[in-house]
């Protein structure tokens, strides 16, 4: 599918997402900063982006340590939040716009 991702900086630009991959997978092989520190590992969320409204329930449901997680970020997390490193491939994320936000 292809999503939009827009950097901290505020640039967007396109990217291409393969089903055999997640979204951080797919924002690391477009080259974009993400630091990754916990290996995708729902620990450390330099992955964390919001999903635009439009797109948030087809990212699927948060798994449990991701939750947790985003509960910890309260002051920046929103319902829009995932982490990139917990988000599975759908068809129908087709079109969405993701933004980064690094925490920690
Ligand atoms: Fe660390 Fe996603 S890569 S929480």
């Amino acid at each position: 599918v292809n999503i939009n991702v827009t950097d901290e900086s505020g640039e967007t630009r396109p990217a291409e997402w393969n089903e055999d991959q997640t979204l951080l997978d797919t924002l690391l092989a477009n080259g974009f900063p993400v630091l990754a520190t916990c290996g995708g590992n729902a620990s450390c969320a330099t992955c964390h982006t919001y999903i635009d409204p439009e797109h948030i329930e087809a990212s699927g449901e948060r798994t449990e340590a991701e939750a947790d997680l985003l509960l910890m970020l309260d002051d920046v997390a929103t319902e829009n939040s995932r982490l990139a490193c917990q988000t599975e491939y759908s068809v129908e994320m087709d079109g969405a716009t993701v933004t980064l936000k690094a925490g920690m």
